[in-house]
């Protein structure tokens, strides 16, 4: 795997910031008010761009007023999808402070994204400059109400216009951010989710592991196809046995069976879940049982034969927490804990939640306030 390591720009030699230059909006657009929130589909006021060329590093950190794109019809992107994303979440709370929940995990997992996609790494104090300089700008867009947020989308794109296949020159690091409501229309309440034998997420050895569009274009077929047939998302199974779960829709899975939680384990295939890693660790925190093991789709159809099978949830930065309440494989359906949010569900989710707006003690420093 290539792992290009790139300059950092330049820093003010007294306060050691970056210089970032700001160029503002001259006018404001209007703001939708807190009820009327869906998921990722205004943006704020502004943007943060840096760019990329081989031989100069990364350079001319800016924030500029929210706009399109001038991107080259052969700009490498476009055709061969070298690009990665992350998403995180700021809140804020009843004190008014805004709070980047877990910026250091998301940067570390954005670079690590670059590195299999042969994208130079971002200097991880520049990428949380740019967090904190554009919700410091555009502050008044981060909601109140609860549920709602700002959600951050860092992305970086190959820009060069060449078509032959090799890692490109030249890159955009941008950042935009989008006031949200809940992710599914269902909120907290359960979804249908239908496991799939017949399309695959992702095979040992490729890019499941990391947050890249060909991921997202590689599901969208087998979810319309759940959507068909009256579900909300897909559970995908392992590329190779279609047999072991890996991840439900875009988010990672876990299942309560008897009195421990089992999820799969980080082999390379799925994706490296911020809320998976947070979830995980208040569960221990709690004293409950975890495993990180392959699960098969028999052994949870067992376990609702059974009785054991007790709550299924999918965890992502985008819902937090989404139960599962019908599970559909092949001719079969079961439902799950009567088709209701689990106490342990709603137990995780209220934690989460309650240190995202600063509600409860942060003892592991999950949050940051946004000081800007
Ligand atoms: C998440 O659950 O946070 C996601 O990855 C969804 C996002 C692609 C919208």
């Amino acid at each position: 795997m290539t792992n290009i390591v790139a300059e950092s720009p330049t820093r003010n030699r007294s306060t050691g910031k970056l210089a970032v230059a700001v160029t503002q909006a001259k006018t404001l657009k209007p703001r939708p008010s807190d009820d009327e929130l869906e998921f990722g589909t205004v943006f704020t006021d502004h943007m943060f761009l840096l760019d990329y060329e081989e031989g100069h590093g990364w350079r001319d950190p800016r924030i500029v007023p929210y706009q399109p794109f001038i991107l080259d019809p052969a700009a490498a992107v476009l055709h061969y999808a070298q690009s990665v994303f992350d998403g995180l979440k700021a809140f804020r709370g009843s004190d008014d402070t805004v709070r980047i929940f877990r910026a250091p995990a998301h940067i570390e997992r954005l670079n690590k994204s670059c590195a299999r996609l042969c994208i130079p790494q971002l200097d991880p104090a520049l990428v949380l400059e740019s967090f904190h300089a554009l919700l410091g700008i555009d502050k008044a867009w981060v909601p109140r109400k609860r549920g709602t947020s700002v959600y951050l989308r860092p992305a970086v794109i190959a820009t060069e216009p060449f078509l032959g296949v090799r890692p490109a020159k030249t890159f955009s690091y941008f950042l935009i951010a989008s006031p949200v409501g809940a992710y599914y229309a269902e909120g907290i309440n359960p979804v249908k989710i239908l496991a799939t034998d017949k399309y695959v997420r992702a095979v040992q050895g490729g890019l499941g592991a990391a947050k890249t569009a060909g991921n997202y274009a590689a599901s969208l077929y087998a979810a319309e196809d759940a959507k068909k047939q009256g579900f909300t998302q897909v559970l995908w199974l392992d590329g190779v046995h279609r047999k072991y779960i890996d991840e439900v829709g875009t988010m990672n899975i876990m299942v309560k069976i008897g009195d421990e939680v089992i999820t799969p384990p980080l082999g390379g295939t799925i994706l490296a879940g911020v809320t998976r890693d947070s979830i995980l660790t208040l569960l221990r925190d709690w004293g409950i049982k975890t495993a990180e093991r392959q699960i098969s789709i028999d052994e949870v159809f067992e376990a609702s034969r059974n009785g054991s099978l007790a709550e299924m949830w999918g965890t992502g930065t985008a819902a937090v927490v989404s139960p599962v309440g019908e599970l559909g494989y092949k001719d079969q359906r079961i439902t799950i804990n009567g088709g209701k949010t689990g106490a342990l569900t709603r137990q995780l989710y209220d934690a989460i939640v309650a240190i995202q707006y600063g509600d409860s003690n942060d003892p592991h420093g999950w949050t940051s306030p946004v000081t800007a």
